[in-house]
């Protein structure tokens, strides 16, 4: 019984004869309206996952399911849900497609990125490798152009051709189908679409900002920390903007002592274009060549620091972004994006900005009360205990905003 239901039963009806009579009366009232049927709980389960209403034999078989184990059941229907094709189609390419992009659009044509995350979906590929592995799924329709390193054609001809991705992704290693050797690779970070979002220009604090954003579900501006030591902030960063030294400390700081060491795992990347055509380029890796774009603007604060290397610290480990839930089992420093992708993706931030997010998209909304709250710590909690299989949380989402 709710705290309302009780309180109300006890507030008018002060008797306890009469408080049990009523109270048991609104509990029925309440699951009569609440409980909808086998069938009509499987229809919004599909809906919710599929965003299209189920054939009449898949609706037979997931109402039958419910009808059998009111529990599990609800699960074994959403596992028949996803088997629906628009689930890899629509759903998963809507939930990821913002992710690819800098403007965080979702009207953004199929790519490797989104491609490899909907294969990693479908295959139960542990989650948490995410941001460092060797992997990128490409389509296998005999249709299609060969995946290129310096365009985006085979998952244009892909969405072109209403080619099934339930069906006709395969896995493939990165290093096999691009120039980058296997320990260059990072998951969807190295893909050619996150390069081309990214790497592009800039300084490649952009990469670090948005995997932030995107996978850990917080922005710099939420995880500014001043106490931690300013040693590793590139000489790009004036030391007293617009003659203000109490700026960079009690804001520029902030960011950067902790972003810049991180973001020195991506110093040999950077995303080449021909002039004047930023979407015909391609990623470039450089092992053991700082790229120029970490050393430029060195006259700003000549003291700063200057990157040698791809070697990387987490200085969050300690003070208030020890919050983020870092694994203990891993060191906390290393060389390359691919062990700083691991240090990120096997953070409890990360396991829980996968639930959220799927909370988002299968809810329609963001979780908001203590229920809601309670429901994504336990998406989180069976997510890591499923070795990071991300179909579970889905599952668990739609159950539990299917109405019950
Ligand atoms: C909220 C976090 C945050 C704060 C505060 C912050 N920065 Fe940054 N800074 C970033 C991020 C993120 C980038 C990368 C931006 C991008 O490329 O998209 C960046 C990039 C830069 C760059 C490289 C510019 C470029 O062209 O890419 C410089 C220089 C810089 N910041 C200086 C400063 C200074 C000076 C201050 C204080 C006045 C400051 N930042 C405050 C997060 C921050």
């Amino acid at each position: 019984m709710s705290d309302r239901q009780s309180s109300l039963c006890g507030k008018f009806h002060p008797t306890a004869s009469k408080a049990v009579l009523v109270c048991a009366s609104v509990l029925i009232i309440g699951m009569a309206t609440a409980n909808a049927g086998p069938r009509e709980q499987a229809k919004r389960i599909h809906d919710r996952l599929a965003g299209v209403p189920p054939s009449n034999s898949v609706l037979d078989d997931m109402a039958a399911a419910i009808a059998t184990n009111p529990t599990s059941g609800l699960y074994d229907a959403a596992t028949m849900a996803m088997e629906n094709p628009e689930f890899y189609n629509v759903t998963l390419k809507n939930w990821v497609t913002p992710w690819t992009n800098e403007e965080q659009s979702v009207f953004a044509p199929l790519n490797d990125y989104t491609a490899t995350v909907i294969g990693m979906v479908r295959d139960g590929v542990p989650f948490n490798t995410l941001l460092s592995a060797d992997i990128l799924y490409v389509g296998t329709d005999p249709r299609l152009p060969a995946y290129s390193m310096d365009d985006n054609r085979h998952y244009e001809v892909m969405e072109e051709l209403d080619i099934n991705l339930k069906d006709d992704l395969e896995y493939k290693n990165q290093s096999e189908i691009t120039t980058l050797p296997p320990e260059a690779t990072s998951g969807v970070l190295t893909t050619r679409a996150a390069a081309r979002a990214f790497f592009v220009d800039g300084t490649n604090r952009a990469m670090f900002r948005f995997t932030m954003l995107n996978h850990l579900c917080n922005d710099l501006e939420q995880v500014k920390d001043p106490t931690r030591s300013s040693d590793r902030i590139r000489q790009d960063v004036s030391r007293s903007p617009g003659g203000d030294s109490r700026l960079f400390f009690n804001n520029c700081a902030s960011c950067h002592t902790g972003m810049d060491p991180l973001a020195q795992a991506y110093a040999y990347y950077d995303y080449d274009y021909p002039e004047g055509d930023m979407e015909g380029g391609r990623i470039v890796y450089t092992a053991n060549a700082v790229q120029p774009k970490y050393l430029i603007n060195s006259t700003v604060f000549k003291d700063g620091y200057v990157t040698p290397d791809d070697h990387w610290d987490n200085y969050w480990r300690k003070g208030q972004n020890s919050l983020l839930g870092w694994d203990d089992s891993l060191p906390g420093s290393g060389s390359g994006a691919k062990s700083m992708g691991e240090e990120l993706a096997n953070s409890e931030a990360f396991a829980q900005c996968q639930a959220k997010k799927v909370f988002r998209a299968v809810c329609l909304r963001v979780p908001g009360d203590a229920a809601d709250r309670a429901q994504v710590t336990a998406m989180t909690d069976n997510f890591k205990a499923s070795n990071y299989n991300l179909k579970g949380v889905f599952a668990d989402a739609a159950v539990y905003c299917a109405g019950e």
